[in-house]
């Protein structure tokens, strides 16, 4: 019997070096002794509406993040009214398949309630008042997920691109604070939890050290702080591997774990000079905008493969820094960067193609394993 194991063991790591078989090596596993491997899914994966998605998931997968579901607006959309039912499925299917759950994000300035900042009358809060509703925000859903999610974004993009902090109505009601405290209830609510501040553009100088100074503050004020969560949503260019690995190097000096928490790469024309995740902006559309509407040229589909590439060698350079890598979707069909910042267009963004089939990119960063 052990002979015929053996035999069958050898067979398939042969298959699994073929590329016509490498999808057969999940990333989950190809990756297991990195980092984490995990991937945004939306409302109908959540649900397990469709079952080749649900079986990519958990095949490919080791860590879940909601794409929507769990943010402000939907998780809490009234004053004492919390809306549970997406993030109990989303545990239950991470539970079922031994998966890392992020839960994102518990304050952020966008996808929030209209009620956040309202007094009945309709005049806006003060700094006290605030301060109670995200303490009640976060204690009531942190403390219900107590040992199951196991890592939070705390907070999501509080900066301004030039390092300073972003000028939202958490920011202009109660300043910096608003960060320290959503930290500390989070982590008075689930000590155990891991607490992450998460943003965009995190490569970018300017940006990185204003993350590092919030990180450097809640520290010197002895709140926990677990990682930094550059989002990535990159393009074909920028930002450089030089750039990443300056950025990763700093943060991990802080004494934070780097998570990859958004991943996605454009090969769309990009209306801005270097790439964003401001979802308040959007352009218009136009097919210079948009040049690849039936499908991407090979010369585009092996560009996208080698940046990918370069991407994960760098990440394996540092996986003693890096706790998690999550794709923000499954496959191209489903990436927000379709409708983003320009809508309705056709991007080749993720691993998996419109037909949930491996591509390119798939099988190099794969690879990158191996190298
Ligand atoms: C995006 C979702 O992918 C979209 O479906 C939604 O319409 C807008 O938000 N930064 C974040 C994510 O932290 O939550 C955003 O997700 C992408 C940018």
């Amino acid at each position: 019997m052990k002979k015929y194991l053996t035999l069958i063991l050898a067979i398939s790591t042969l298959l699994g070096q073929s590329p016509l078989f490498a999808q057969t090596t999940g990333l989950k596993d190809a990756f297991k002794d990195k980092f984490l491997m995990g991937v945004a899914v939306n409302r109908y994966q959540i649900n397990q509406s469709n079952n080749k998605e649900t079986d990519l998931i958990i095949s490919q997968f080791n860590a879940l993040t909601a794409e929507n579901d769990m943010k402000w607006m939907n998780i809490h959309p009234q004053e004492n009214t919390f809306n549970f039912e997406q993030a109990d499925k989303l545990v239950a299917l991470a539970d079922a398949n031994d998966m890392f759950v992020v839960g994102h994000t518990l304050v952020w300035h966008s996808q929030l309630a209209p009620w956040v900042f309202k007094t009945a009358n309709g005049d806006t809060i003060d700094n006290l008042e605030l301060t109670h509703r995200i303490e009640k925000h976060i204690s009531t859903i942190v403390g219900k997920y107590k040992g199951k999610i196991d890592a939070w974004d705390v907070v999501n993009e509080a900066l301004a691109e030039d390092g300073s902090y972003r000028e939202s109505t958490f920011y202009k009601i109660s300043g910096e604070t608003f960060i320290e405290n959503a930290f500390r209830f989070a982590h008075e609510a689930d000590p155990e939890a891991e607490l992450y501040y998460n943003d965009y553009n995190l490569i970018d100088a300017d940006k990185r050290d204003g993350a590092i100074r919030i990180i450097n503050n809640l520290k010197a004020k002895n709140i926990k702080i677990d990682g930094i969560g550059v989002q990535a949503h990159w393009s074909l260019e920028e930002p450089s591997i030089e750039d990443i690995e300056t950025a990763i190097e700093m943060y991990a000096e802080t004494g934070v774990k780097v998570m990859f928490t958004e991943l996605d790469i454009s090969v769309l024309p990009s209306p801005w000079n270097s790439p964003t995740a401001d979802v308040s902006v959007s352009f218009e559309n136009n097919p210079d905008m948009d040049p690849y509407p039936n499908g991407l040229p090979d010369s585009v589909e092996d560009q996208l493969a080698n940046r990918y590439a370069e991407i994960f060698k760098l990440f394996n350079k540092h996986s003693d820094k890096i706790g998690r890598v999550t794709f923000w979707g499954l496959h191209d069909g489903l990436s927000w960067k379709n409708n983003f910042p320009i809508r309705g267009r056709t991007d080749y963004t993720l691993l998996f193609d419109r037909e949930l089939k491996p591509k390119k990119a798939f099988h190099a960063v794969i690879q990158t394993v191996n190298d």
